[in-house]
């Protein structure tokens, strides 16, 4: 299963790609992770990356392309994979379609995760990810057991920079001018498929699966 994730800041991309890419048995591959994972290590990657992920602007193509072509190059990509968070313009998803050919593989599906701008807000603000292991929590709909502790392994929980609320109206107007479109280009290959993104995370899941098969 090669399968690309797409939806706007806080639709759930990352919680469904927990489950699907364990159903799968594919690995979940969120550029914004990497990034996450290079500024907490203080890599040139991240130092570079982390302007444009507090400011909610995209890190620039040339970085971002290279990235990702070198992680579906991994051996664990070699059976399929889940992209969450790119292609994010249509130059990106262009230059996937060029690492798709150079490797003779094809995309099984565009999964697009539809949810309304107000629950958009609410999801976000809430939001905690571990600075630990990366589990993400939130406050309203998925509180931990031990205010401010990571469920999964204890660790301490924060706010993502980009979650601040002037930072989020900034994310939703870069996904509205330049990821959107790309939308638009899966359809005319023949590779979207939109779901309901509003409900119980399980029932999201299971829709998935049931749309995907
Ligand atoms: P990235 O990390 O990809 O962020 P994003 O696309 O803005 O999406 P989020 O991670 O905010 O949301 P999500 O859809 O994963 O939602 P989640 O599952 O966490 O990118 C961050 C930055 O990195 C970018 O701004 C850019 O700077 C850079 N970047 C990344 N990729 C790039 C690229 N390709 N090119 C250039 N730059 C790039 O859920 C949100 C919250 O809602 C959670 O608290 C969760 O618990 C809760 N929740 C989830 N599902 C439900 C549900 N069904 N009901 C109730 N609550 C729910
Ligand atoms: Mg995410």
């Amino acid at each position: 299963m090669r399968l690309i994730l797409v939806g706007p800041p806080g639709a759930g991309k990352g919680t469904q790609a927990v489950y699907l890419a364990a159903h799968y048995g594919i690995p979940h591959i969120s550029t914004g992770d990497i990034f996450r994972a290079n500024i907490k290590g203080e890599t040139e990657l991240g130092k570079l990356a982390k302007s444009y992920l507090d400011s909610g602007n995209l890190v620039p193509d040339s970085v971002t392309n290279e990235m990702l072509k070198e992680r579906v190059g991994q051996s664990d990509a070699a059976g399929g994979f889940l992209l969450d968070g790119y292609p994010r313009n249509v130059g990106q998803a262009e230059f996937l379609e060029g690492v798709l050919v150079e490797k003779k593989i094809t995309l099984d599906a565009v999964l697009e995760l539809s949810i309304p701008g107000e629950e958009i807000i609410k999801r976000l603000s809430g939001r905690r990810v571990c600075r630990n292991c990366g589990t993400t929590s939130h406050i309203i709909f998925d509180r931990s057991k031990v205010d401010g502790l990571c469920d999964s392994c204890g660790g301490e929980l924060y706010q993502r920079e980009d979650d601040k609320e002037e930072v989020i109206a900034h994310r939703l107007s870069v996904y509205a001018e330049q990821t959107e479109p790309i939308i638009a280009f899966y359809r005319e290959l023949g590779l979207l498929k939109v779901i309901n993104a509003i409900g119980e995370v399980s029932e999201i899941s299971a829709n998935a699966v049931a749309t995907l098969k």
